[in-house]
Formats: C-alpha cells, structure tokens, sequence
C-alpha cells in the first residue's frame, strides 16, 4: 500500500516535535486542523504517546490519513474528523465543557483565505479549553517583511496559484489570536526559515 507523502514532513518532524514535547507536556487531547498526508499526526502521536491526537481535514484527504493511521498501528490516534474552516467544528461543545486542550496546525494558514484564517481562530476560541495550547507551524513575515529570499519567492508562487493566499503578517496574527483570548507563550525559530508559534488560551 503506497502512502501519500510529503517529504517537507519528513524534514520539519523533528524540529516540531522537539518544540511540541515541552509544550503540549501536559496536554491530553490534541486536535489538528488539516493533518494533511497525517505523517505529522503518525510521528507526534507515537512519540507523544501521553496524548490523543484527533486528526481533520476537508474529505478530500480523509482516504491517506485513514491509511496512514490504519499503517501505524497506533492506539492513541484518531481517525480524521471533517472540519472544513467554512464551517462549524463539529466538536458539539461549548468553551466550559471542551476536551480539547491542545490544538496544532501546520502550513496551512498561508493557505487559506484571511476570512479563513479568521474563521480558525473563531474555533480555536470557542473549542480550546482554557489553559490549553495552541501551535501553529509555517512561515511568517515580521515587520511587514520576508525573512529570506526563498519566503518572498514562496509567496509568489502561492499568489500565482491563489490570490487570496499568503505568508501571513506575525504582528496580524498575534492581534488575532490576543482577541481569541490567546497570549503568546514562544516563538520559536525552525529549519527553513519557518516558525512554530506557542499560545496558550487564557483562564
Ligand atoms: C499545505 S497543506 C498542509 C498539510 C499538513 N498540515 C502539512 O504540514 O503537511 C494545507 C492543508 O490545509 C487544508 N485546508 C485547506 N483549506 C481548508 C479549509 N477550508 N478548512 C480546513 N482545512 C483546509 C488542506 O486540506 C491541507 O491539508
């Protein structure tokens, strides 16, 4: 059975996980918006084996995580729920009553649309526990700026495929997420001129 794969996963796994031990440490149940081909999900699932790990993404990549997860063999992960940022999350809870206490998402938000990038901070407010953490991984600009060549290149080339994509300012999304309840706990420098953003969602 042929697994979809990403090799960037495979070169920035380490790196994460090596932030995602200190900050999900007491973290129990961890939901990911858009898993992807799900090896991020495989790779911190069995090296965090203290947590659950809920996948999700649009259905359209349901059938290569479902097989990922399935190859693994692992116990403490979940099969991918379908949460499109268009919509609700389907987690039928409300902020008093949320399990989830730890939310993770990978290089997606330059992906989607800012209302979407929006629409995702509306559900990390209304589905993460209080105290719980949220890390974001990918690119960012600080200060109106690229921080390397090869991001101002990035950008091009994700404006070309989707105008309404783009490596989005750090100082917006801070503001976003201080108005989601969020503070910044870390920003952490990463491999390939990437960052792994650490919140925790307050009391
Ligand atoms: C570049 S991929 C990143 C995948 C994976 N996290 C990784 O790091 O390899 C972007 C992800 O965002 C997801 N995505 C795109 N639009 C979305 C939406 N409207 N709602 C939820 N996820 C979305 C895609 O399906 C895809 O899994």
């Amino acid at each position: 059975m042929e697994l979809t794969f990403s090799q960037a996963c495979e070169n920035n796994k380490s790196a994460i996980l090596s932030i995602l031990q200190k900050a999900f440490i007491k973290t129990k149940n961890v939901l990911e918006i858009g898993s992807g081909t799900g090896q991020h999900a495989v790779h911190f699932a069995e090296k965090l084996p203290h947590l659950s790990w809920q996948t999700s993404d649009l259905i359209i990549n349901h059938f290569s995580i479902n097989q990922r997860i399935r190859s693994s063999q692992l116990k403490n992960i979940s099969a991918p729920i379908h949460i499109d940022l268009n919509d609700e999350w389907p987690m039928n809870n409300t902020n008093k009553t949320s399990n989830v206490d730890g939310i993770f998402t990978a290089n997606t938000l330059h992906i989607i649309s800012w209302f979407l990038v929006k629409r995702f901070f509306e559900g990390v407010k209304n589905n993460l526990k209080n105290g719980g953490t949220l890390c974001i991984y990918g690119p960012f600009n600080y200060d109106g700026k690229f921080t390397s060549e090869s991001n101002a290149n990035f950008e091009l080339w994700l404006k070309d495929r989707d105008v309404n994509s783009g490596i989005r300012d750090f100082e917006a999304i801070e503001l976003l997420a201080k108005s989601a309840g969020l503070s910044l706990i870390s920003d952490n420098d990463m491999p390939a001129n990437n960052r792994l953003l650490v919140f925790i969602k307050d009391n």
